[in-house]
Formats: C-alpha cells, structure tokens, sequence
C-alpha cells in the first residue's frame, strides 16, 4: 500500500469511534478529508444517473456527524427524482401562480425546469422540538451544518452537489405540499447528480482577513 494510502488509513482508522466501521471506497474516488474541505466547490449544471445507493448512503450517513446540540436531529430529507422532480416544478407553478395569477409561460416554464437541473434533489426539512436548552434556532444550524456535511459527501467521492433556496423554499403552498408540519422549514434544495463541468478556479482564503486574535 503506497504510504499515502496508508496514512490515510490510520487517519480514518484514528477517527472512527468505536464500533463504527470505515467505509471503504475506490482508492481513485477517495480524497484525503482535508483535500475535501479545503476544495469543495458548487456544481450548478448536474448530470444523470443518479448516484449509486451506496454512494448516496454515505451522502445521508454524513449528515449525522453534524454538531448537534443534545443529539436532537432536527431534521429530515425528502428524496426528490424521476418523476417525482416534474411533481415539484408543476408544485413550483401553483405556488407562483396563487400569488400571481398573470404569470406567463415563459415564466412557468422556468418554474417547471427548476427541478429538472439534477437527478436527485434533496430537501432540508428543520423539524424543531421544544427543549430546555436548545433553541429552534440551534437547531436550524444544526440541520444547515448536515446539509454542509452533504455537500462535502458528494464532493469527496467526486458527486457534484448544489444548495439552493429561493422563493419558493419559503413559499406556504410548497411547504404545504411537501407535507411539511407547521413548525417545519425548509433551508436547502441540494440538487445533486454527475459533473457536467469544468471546475471553477478557487480564490485563496483570506485567512488574516476573518481570523484575528482577540
Ligand atoms: C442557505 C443557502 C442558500 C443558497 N441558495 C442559493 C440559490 O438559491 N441559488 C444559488 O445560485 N446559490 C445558492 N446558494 C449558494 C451556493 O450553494 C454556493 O455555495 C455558492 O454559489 C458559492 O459556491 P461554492 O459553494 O462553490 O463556493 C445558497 C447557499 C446557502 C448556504
């Protein structure tokens, strides 16, 4: 095993509580976590197939190992492909069309696409409890910081992935109609699917810019 490989066996191997297993991936697929961290980016245009089950699994287990104020799991994910994504674009149009009913083609065609950008959608669902010490507010970063762990779970084994929002994130009658209970957000629609493109240059972190000694 070249040396690299090893040390990032004990890396994982260090790191694994006890009684978790390492999942062990391709070699060619694996990036070192901090390569991960360091290089993750946003992929807008996003290909079929969708991801093997396998390779997804990872994409949800990650979310667990979110920071998580008292283990809530404020959270859950609806799993939006096939045909369920036209599903969601029609959803999109009414939504729009209540509030305006004079919307044109053009723009419900747009609505309709907005789906259509990845073979599988995932839907960040807070889903807040009342608790002694951790406000809904916490508990929304927790479900943001699962939805971050995500992107760093596609990215690492080379799945692009895209968090978007938008209107209609907000909107009462797609809430409604993904079946969200009252106290229920949503903050991500993370479309996820097959780079399609060229990876963006990155811009060198400023680190003296936000980290100063107090
Ligand atoms: C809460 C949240 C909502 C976002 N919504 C959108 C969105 O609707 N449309 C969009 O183009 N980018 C959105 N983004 C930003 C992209 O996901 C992405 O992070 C940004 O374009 C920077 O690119 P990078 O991830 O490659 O650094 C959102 C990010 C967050 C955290």
């Amino acid at each position: 095993m070249p040396v690299t490989w090893f040390a990032l066996a004990c890396v994982c191997f260090m790191l694994s509580p006890p009684g978790v297993s390492v999942q062990h991936l391709e070699p060619a697929i694996i990036m070192k976590a901090l390569d991960a961290l360091h290089s993750r980016i946003s992929f807008p245009k996003l290909g079929d197939p969708v991801p093997a089950q396998e390779v997804l699994d990872n994409i949800y287990k990650s979310a667990f190992r979110a920071a998580d104020h008292a283990v809530l799991r404020p959270w859950r994910f609806l799993v939006i492909r096939g045909e369920s994504r036209a599903r969601l674009g029609e959803l999109f149009v009414s939504a729009a069309s209540a509030d305006r009913p004079d919307i044109t083609e053009a723009e419900k065609l747009k609505l309709r696409n907005k789906p259509l950008r990845a073979p599988l959608i995932l839907v960040t669902v807070v889903n807040p409890r009342e608790h002694p010490k951790v406000p809904a507010c916490e508990q929304e970063l927790s479900a943001a910081a699962a939805t971050q762990n995500m992107l760093i779970a596609a990215y690492a084994q080379g799945v692009g992935a895209m968090w978007r929002t938008g209107s209609m994130a907000y909107h009462p009658l797609v809430m409604a109609g993904l079946g969200l209970a009252s106290h229920e957000k949503i903050i991500a629609f993370v479309y996820i699917g097959s780079i399609d493109s060229a990876a963006k240059n990155l811009i060198e972190a400023d680190l003296k810019a936000h980290f100063r000694d107090w």
